[in-house]
C-alpha cells in the first residue's frame, strides 16, 4: 500500500514561517522563552467592540445556514462605506466586492480565475508567499520583481522583458509594502495601472496593512482607477483578527465576477456572525488609532536599537514589519541565528528566506532581516536591551 504525493507539493520548498515556528519550539524545549518577531501574528486582543458584537450576532444567527458565497450584503455595504470614508472611492457592494476567508485564501485562489498553464504572474521579491504559491498551484510561473532600497522598494515595470510581459496575467503589488514598510507614491499607482491596461495585465494591490501607518496616510490603488484593478483588504491586522479569517476584495466588476465564480466552487464563505462583528470593527476607528500608537512605540524602540548598533535607518513608514539592512560584512542569516542564542533569545526572519531570486540574479532579501513588531512593548524593550547588551557577540 502506498500513495502518490502530487508534484505541486513535492516540488515546494518548506513554508518559511514553518521553519521559524520550529526554531521557536526548539528554544522552548530548552526552557528558554524567546521573544518572537518572526511570524507577523498580532498578539493584542481583538477589540472589545468586535468581540461584544460577536456575542449578540451568534444568537441572532442561531440557525446558521451556509454563509453567502460572495459575503453578506450588509458586510459588503459596510466595506464599501468604509472605503468611501477612508479613500473617497465609489465601490458598488452589489458587483464590486466579494468577501474572502482572510486575504491569504483570496490571494492564493485568485490566479485560478485568470492563469493558464504557461502563463506568468509578476510577484514582488521580497513578498508574501501566497502570491507565488497560488500562481504555482494554478499552473502558472512566478516572475520575481526585486524591491530594492535604491528604487524606494518599487518594482521597475519597464525593465520586464517584452516576452515576459506578453505572457503576464497578474501583477501583484503590496503597498503599504510588507515587509519593507514602504509606501507607493501616487505616480507609481498611476503608472502601474496604465501599464496593466496597456498590457492586459490585472493589477492587484494587497492593502492588508493600509490602516497601520506612522506618518503619511497611505492611499488605495482604487483611488487611481478601477478598470483592470482590484485591491485585497483584511480585518486581520487593522483589528488584530487573524484568527477570525475575514477580508474582502474590491475593484473591477468583471474581475470580481470571475473571482466570485472561483470562490463559489471552492468554499462557503466566512461565518455570517463573524461578518456581523466585522461590521462593528469597520464602524470603529478608535481601536485602530490605538493599534497604530502601539506599533509606533515598538517601531521607535527598534529604530533606536538599530541606530545604536550602527545600522542604516530603515524605520518603516507603515505596516507591522521592520525590514532592517545589516551592515556590509554581516551575513543576515548568521545575524538572525546569533539572535537565537539563549542569552538573547530573539527570533526574527532572515531576509533571504522572504525573497526569491529575480531572473537577473538580484537577491533583494540578501543583507536584510525582518522584525515583525508583534511582541508587547515590554517584550520589545527586553529584546532591545538583550540585543544591545550582546552587541559585540552579534556584530563583533
Ligand atoms: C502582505 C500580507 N498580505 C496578506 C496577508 C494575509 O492576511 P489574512 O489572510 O490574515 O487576511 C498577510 C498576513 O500576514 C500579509 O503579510
Amino acid at each position: 500500500m502506498g500513495f502518490h504525493t502530487a508534484e505541486r507539493i513535492r516540488s515546494l520548498p518548506s513554508y518559511p514561517f514553518a521553519v521559524i515556528n520550529e526554531r521557536v519550539a526548539a528554544l522552548r524545549a530548552q526552557g528558554v522563552a524567546p521573544i518572537d518577531f518572526g511570524v507577523g501574528d498580532p498578539t493584542l486582543p481583538t477589540p472589545t467592540v468586535i468581540r461584544e458584537r460577536l456575542k449578540t450576532a451568534v444568537d441572532e444567527r442561531a440557525c446558521s445556514g451556509y454563509p453567502s458565497y460572495i459575503g453578506d450584503a450588509a458586510f459588503r455595504t459596510a466595506c464599501a462605506t468604509w472605503m468611501k470614508g477612508q479613500f473617497g472611492t465609489d465601490i458598488d457592494p452589489a458587483t464590486e466586492i466579494t468577501t474572502t476567508i482572510g486575504s491569504k485564501e483570496g490571494i492564493f485562489n485568485f490566479p485560478l480565475g485568470f492563469v493558464e498553464s504557461g502563463d506568468i504572474v509578476l510577484c514582488p521579491a521580497p513578498g508574501y508567499p501566497p502570491y507565488q504559491r497560488g500562481t504555482m498551484f494554478a499552473g502558472g510561473t512566478p516572475y520575481y520583481l526585486p524591491l530594492l532600497r535604491e528604487n524606494h522598494y518599487l518594482p521597475d515595470l519597464e525593465a520586464i522583458p517584452s516576452d515576459v510581459v506578453a505572457k503576464s496575467r497578474i501583477l501583484w503589488l503590496c503597498y503599504p509594502n510588507a515587509p519593507t514598510g514602504a509606501l507607493a507614491p501616487d505616480s507609481f499607482f498611476q503608472d502601474a495601472i496604465a501599464w496593466g491596461q496597456k498590457n492586459d495585465v490585472i493589477v492587484v494591490n494587497d492593502e492588508a496593512y493600509i490602516d497601520l501607518y506612522y506618518e503619511e496616510k497611505p492611499r488605495s490603488i482604487l483611488e487611481f482607477g478601477k478598470e483592470n484593478v482590484v485591491a485585497f483588504h483584511s480585518m486581520s491586522k487593522r483589528s488584530a483578527m487573524t484568527g477570525w479569517r475575514i477580508g474582502w476584495t474590491a475593484g473591477d466588476p468583471d474581475i470580481i465576477g470571475v473571482f466570485r465564480k472561483v470562490k463559489t466552487n471552492i468554499d462557503s464563505g466566512t461565518p455570517t456572525f463573524i461578518q456581523d462583528a466585522s461590521i462593528a470593527g469597520l464602524e470603529d476607528e478608535e481601536h485602530v488609532v490605538q493599534m497604530r500608537e502601539d506599533y509606533r512605540a515598538k517601531r521607535d524602540m527598534l529604530a533606536q536599537t538599530f541606530a545604536t548598533l550602527g545600522f542604516d535607518d530603515c524605520a518603516p513608514a507603515a505596516t507591522i514589519h521592520y525590514w532592517q539592512r545589516v551592515p556590509a560584512g554581516v551575513d543576515a542569516v548568521e545575524f538572525a541565528t546569533k539572535l537565537l542564542d539563549p542569552s538573547i533569545a530573539v527570533v526574527c526572519t532572515p531576509g533571504p528566506w522572504l525573497a526569491d531570486k529575480a531572473a537577473d540574479g538580484t537577491h533583494a532579501g540578501k543583507g536584510y532581516v525582518r522584525f515583525s513588531m508583534v511582541p508587547s512593548q515590554d517584550d520589545t524593550r527586553r529584546a532591545c536591551d538583550a540585543i544591545l547588551a550582546n552587541k559585540t557577540k552579534l556584530i563583533g
